[in-house]
């Protein structure tokens, strides 16, 4: 059920019997105001300038040919020629019945299904994941979750990073640490942090241990079984971490979706020599690069993407070329989508651009790369530990755990430890994800656990609420989700509860085509609210009502709690029954 899109469609045919194109723009938009009706069909202006006449006089053409039949209940053209549309309230219940009735809720699957790769998370692998990889993890996450539900075939990509220099220091640092004692290498990568840190050290000040490292960063890459053994148990060991990151963050990564910079390996000297026989790339002081005049600077000195290093290595650069050409042939995807903060722009745009010219990116795939700000403190500056650190991912959400166990025991009254636990688990780990999710993912945003674990606004808290209001309405009336009844939409907040009830679709092919979550979350937090209004306006339980309306409004619960469930669950958000 798409309204926008039905209006769009009847405009058109409207346009076509007007003798316009079937593809002129209707313009159908979400009036602004109550007054304009509920949704605008703007599209008579452009169309009136394409054949020279009056828009007034088009909008009124336009309606005589309109066939809206029972949708609207009034059609008004106002100002230059704008037509507001008011949905009849018949209309939206037998909708609404029909959402009722399925377990999409009335949300249509996707008739062209794509195939999309999403590379999200992609955590360096040398260190702890820390919050940096938060807002990769969650909003990569919850646009997979929008885009399966919506019926495209995703293929996750971790692209972990477990292939760079720092790896020989890593190895060479845990071979010593494996002669003293072959368990102290288990409690040794307990902490990958203190590990990096020792091993950075001793590469700083110990006499050899940086030649030592490398030496083997090179005899990594050249296959030699000893370092690739020390490595793979390194490897392991941080990977074991990410993976409870992502359990406790309730994101649908596993192991199988984790294709990391390593895997590109064999691919890499192909690459360049490739990039050398078409001419794109060039020595330069020794190394390979491509210059690029599309993305030159004010003076016109082109941009330099090196491919290959002085002394033979390869780069980031290099992987990303060779994961376009796995991603676009081998993979045949339609859409390659890239979460990373903003400061990976420039070197996305020089990734497309190469590998469109050299071929490695078809012209039928799109390549998405989706940028986002950085988490800052309170201070306003990026995000820190007290002394200054880098906060690990997993301290952070134990926090967020501990916070929310307070928040919650104060408002729970009959619930058991067990439950007061469990909730604060959800309301936790929902709290720093939707303060998150719901920020517009280009802009920095403040991390506040204050403002993230309030009950009012748009936050975790309010909206897991509401959801647990409205259960504790269907359990007072004894019935579930399977309750059936007549629906019929008699107030205003009825009305306006439904529309927006039928308005997810819109809202999905939004997130889907921008890549932004935070689309869904408004609406769920305006759903949300609608029902709160609706609720207070309307008596649902009242001793005496007339039986028919109070069944009407608890279909209209149920399809809210439903929503709202659907929804948070595409965020990767839980609900309870109760709070
Ligand atoms: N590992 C990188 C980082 O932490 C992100 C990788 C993103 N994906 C890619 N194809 N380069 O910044």
């Amino acid at each position: 059920m798409n309204i926008k899109q039905i209006l769009t469609e009847k405009t058109q045919a409207a346009f076509v019997a007007l003798g316009l194109p079937a593809d002129t723009n209707a313009a159908v938009a979400i009036s602004t105001k109550a007054a304009f009706g509920d949704y605008q069909i703007n599209g008579a202006m452009a169309a009136a300038k394409i054949m020279k006449t009056n828009p007034r006089q088009l909008a009124e053409q336009l309606i005589s040919h309109l066939k809206l039949d029972d949708m609207a209940e009034k059609v008004e053209i106002a100002g230059p020629g704008f037509i507001n549309v008011t949905l009849a309230k018949t209309w939206l219940a037998a909708q609404l019945q029909t959402a009722a009735n399925d377990p999409r809720l009335g949300v249509n699957i996707n008739a062209n299904p794509q195939t999309i790769v999403v590379d999200y998370s992609a955590p360096n692998l040398a260190k702890e994941m820390h919050v940096g990889h938060l807002r990769s993890t969650i909003i990569g996450d919850a646009v997979v979750r929008s885009l399966e539900f919506w019926g495209d075939t995703v293929i996750r990509q971790n692209h972990m990073g477990d292939w760079g220099t720092q790896f020989g220091m890593l190895i060479a640092h845990l071979e010593d640490k494996l002669d003293a004692n072959t368990d102290l290498a288990q409690v040794a990568l307990a902490d990958l942090e203190d590990f990096y840190r020792e091993a950075k050290k001793r590469f700083d000040n110990e006499e050899g241990f940086a030649d030592k490292s490398r030496d083997y960063v090179v005899k990594l890459q050249s296959g030699d079984a000893h370092c690739q053994k020390l490595w793979q148990l390194f490897i392991d060991t941080s990977i074991k971490h990410s993976r409870d990151v992502y359990a406790a963050l309730n994101v649908t990564l596993t192991d199988a979706d984790i294709k990391p910079e390593s895997a590109y390996n064999g691919m890499l000297q192909n690459i360049v020599d490739d990039l050398k026989t078409q001419q794109l790339a060039v020595a330069d002081q020794g190394a390979e690069v491509v210059f690029l005049q599309e993305l030159a600077d004010k003076e016109g000195n082109p941009s330099p993407f090196i491919v290959q290093k002085t002394g033979g290595g390869f780069l980031y650069a290099t992987t990303d070329l060779a994961a376009c050409q796995y991603r676009s042939h081998d993979l045949a995807a339609d859409r390659v989508i890239i979460f990373t903060d903003a400061r990976q722009s420039l070197h996305f745009k020089q990734v497309e651009l190469v590998a469109r010219k050299a071929g490695y990116l078809r012209a039928e795939t799109a390549y998405q790369h989706c940028p986002f700000g950085t988490m800052m403190g309170e201070d306003g500056k990026p995000f820190k530990t007290r002394t200054g650190g880098t906060v690990k991912l997993a301290d952070l959400l134990e926090e967020a755990v501990v916070r929310a166990q307070t928040v919650v025991a104060e408002k729970a009254t009959e619930l058991s430890a067990d439950e007061v636990a469990e909730i604060a688990r959800k309301v936790g780990i929902g709290a720093v994800k939707f303060a998150d999710l719901s920020k517009n993912r280009t802009s920095d945003y403040i991390f506040s656990w204050d403002a993230m674990l309030s009950f009012e606004g748009a936050t975790a808290p309010y909206l897991q609420y509401a959801y647990t209001r409205v259960r504790s309405i269907l359990r007072k009336a004894e019935i579930d989700d399977s309750f059936t009844a007549p629906l019929s939409l008699v107030e205003e907040q009825e009305k306006q509860l439904a529309v927006k009830l039928l308005r997810f679709e819109e809202t999905l092919q939004q997130v889907i085509k921008e890549a932004q979550p935070n689309l869904l979350c408004n609406y769920l937090y305006e759903l949300a609210s609608l029902y709160m209004t609706f609720y207070e306006a309307c008596a649902i339980l009242k001793p005496g009502i007339d039986p028919a309306l109070r069944d009407s409004r608890l279909m209209l619960s149920i399809l809210s709690s439903r929503m709202l469930k659907q929804g948070l669950s595409l965020l990767g958000i839980e609900v309870m029954e109760r709070m």
